[in-house]
């Protein structure tokens, strides 16, 4: 059966692959060679950027205040939103690793410092994705009129578009 937040279940769907990368390179940190530790925190600093941030911000601007004002509570996500920014500054400090390992191997604090945070953001992503999907979305479902629906994800398009634009 079609949802009217289907739009979302299939936009996690498309994520949701890049976020078991991040578990993956994980993996392979004090495994694989130095290129290839490199090249996989890369793609998951990158994807983190300019795809899940962007599509934070989007359900930050858009998607919660429309479960806020369903649930009648303002409050309500922010729990959630606390996620947000968890994973931003887990983001960053991925970003600060990736640049560091970039000249030289990483040493035995940085392996461990890149383990903690790709595997935190995995574990962390994975866990708020199936909170949206299992407590929000079907709220919306059961609630939300089409035509709204419709209204936020084309609002919730335009600002993921705006944040990826300020991506860097
Ligand atoms: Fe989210
Ligand atoms: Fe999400």
């Amino acid at each position: 059966m079609s949802t009217v937040t289907q739009p979302l279940r299939d936009e996690h769907k498309e994520l949701l692959p890049h976020i078991e990368e991040l578990r993956t390179a994980a993996d392979q940190v004090g495994d694989a060679g130095l290129d290839v530790l490199r090249a996989s925190v890369a793609a998951a600093h990158d994807f983190l950027v300019q795809h899940l941030v962007p599509h934070a911000e989007a359900e930050e601007k858009v998607l919660y205040p429309v479960v806020a004002s369903v649930l009648g509570a303002p409050e309500a996500t922010r729990t959630m939103s606390r996620d947000h920014l968890e994973v931003g500054a887990l983001t960053q400090e991925l970003g600060a690793l990736r640049r560091q390992i970039a000249t030289a191997a990483p040493t035995a604090a940085q392996e461990r410092d890149l383990r903690r945070v790709l595997y935190g953001l995995y574990a962390l992503v994975k866990v708020h994705f199936v909170k949206e999907e299992e407590v929000y979305l079907p709220i919306l479902d059961e609630r939300l009129p089409a035509s709204d629906a419709a209204k936020m994800f084309e609002a919730m398009g335009h600002a993921a578009g705006d944040a990826k634009a300020h991506a860097h």
